[in-house]
């Protein structure tokens, strides 16, 4: 059975820009989600709220728009948008727990509300022009919600569902919840795609025994640490040098891309420190060199620290892991 990979969204990090790079230098991914837009007005839309996205030609892998949004007036109207330029699949995002947005039923926020949510979709369902994807958790305070909303989800023809099994109190901390996982799969008459806690193909190989029946699979921070990732998970692999020649030409073409983007250098510093905050942990001791990164006050400072975590050796499962679990602070 072939698997299908995609890269997860992580707002402030997975731009474009950083989208394409990645397609052209890592192999393995077969399709990215955009992270999420917000606040769209109906019956104005706002073109720059969409720039992350449109025009669509400028992709260079299968993309899939995320909206976050409770109003499907706003839901449809940027479908329809979307439409327009192009696109055939929108994901809508049931999963952020950001207390800011989840007190208001937006992301995860939403999933205790089963009769707003069957309204929603009793809108949404028949005049979106395109197709419809969840990504979603167990559900906010309590495991118990998504398993009681899975017959609602059942009744409409859902693209697909992305599930990230943990509540969204626990933000990204603490273990996922894999028996919960395995309770809405059962349940699920819709394609379920699993996203968590996936940081090496070792795990993913352990998963993929437990879950056989899965084919869509979602990386995250796995991924943004370890660009190799997917192209593991498919058995492919690079030699170490070919390996470091596409890390450099990945973080070359950032360095080209980002000015044209970002024009104030202290954000431009911010989002590669973001990219390192993360990625350092493809290195032995990456943390460490990344403490050199974190204080560097513009670009001058930056590069030479950021040559120094290139060169080291790459890490191993181990210690990949390790950095996952805990190096990175989950929130
Ligand atoms: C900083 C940050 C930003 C994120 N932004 C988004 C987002 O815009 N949309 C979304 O659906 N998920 C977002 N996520 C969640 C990730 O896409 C992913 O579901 C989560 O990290 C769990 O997967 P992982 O364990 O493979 O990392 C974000 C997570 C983090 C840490």
């Amino acid at each position: 059975m072939s698997i299908r990979i995609s890269l997860a969204p992580f707002q402030g990090i997975t731009s474009r820009d950083y989208r394409n790079a990645w397609a052209r230098h890592f192999p393995g991914l077969d399709c990215v989600y955009t992270p999420f837009v917000s606040g769209v007005h109906p019956e104005k839309l706002n073109p720059v709220k969409f720039r992350d996205m449109v025009p669509m030609e400028d992709n260079v892998i299968e993309t899939v728009p995320q909206l976050l949004s409770n109003d499907p007036v706003e839901i449809m109207a940027a479908s329809k948008f979307l439409r327009g330029e192009g696109y055939t699949h929108i994901n809508w995002n049931m999963g952020c727990p950001f207390s800011r947005l989840a007190n208001k039923k937006r992301g995860c926020g939403i999933l205790p509300y089963k009769d707003e949510i069957r309204e929603m979709l009793d809108r949404i369902m028949p005049e979106i022009p395109l197709q419809l994807s969840i990504k979603t958790r167990l559900g906010y305070k309590s495991n118990e919600e998504l398993p009681g909303l899975i017959h609602i989800f059942n009744q409409y023809p859902i693209h697909e569902l992305i599930i990230h099994p943990r509540i969204g109190t626990q933000l990204y901390s603490g273990d996922v919840n894999l028996d919960g996982f395995e309770n809405v799969l059962k349940e699920s008459k819709i394609p379920v795609a699993y996203n968590g806690d996936i940081f090496h193909a070792g795990r993913y190989r352990q998963l993929q025994k437990r879950f056989p029946g899965i084919n869509s699979w979602m990386i995250g921070r796995g991924a943004l640490i370890n660009p190799f990732l997917a192209s593991q998970m498919k058995g492919i692999e690079l030699s170490e040098r070919e390996k470091r020649t596409r890390v450099k030409d990945f973080y070359n073409e950032l360095l080209q891309v980002t000015p044209r983007r970002m024009s104030n250098p202290v954000r431009q510093l911010g989002f590669l420190k973001a990219i390192w905050y993360y990625m350092s942990g493809l290195f032995v001791d990456g943390m460490q060199y990344f403490d050199k990164i974190k204080v560097c006050r513009n670009m001058e400072e930056f590069y030479p620290a950021a040559e120094i975590l290139l060169s080291q050796p790459f890490a191993g499962e181990h210690e990949i892991e390790e950095h996952f679990r805990f190096k990175l602070k989950h929130l």
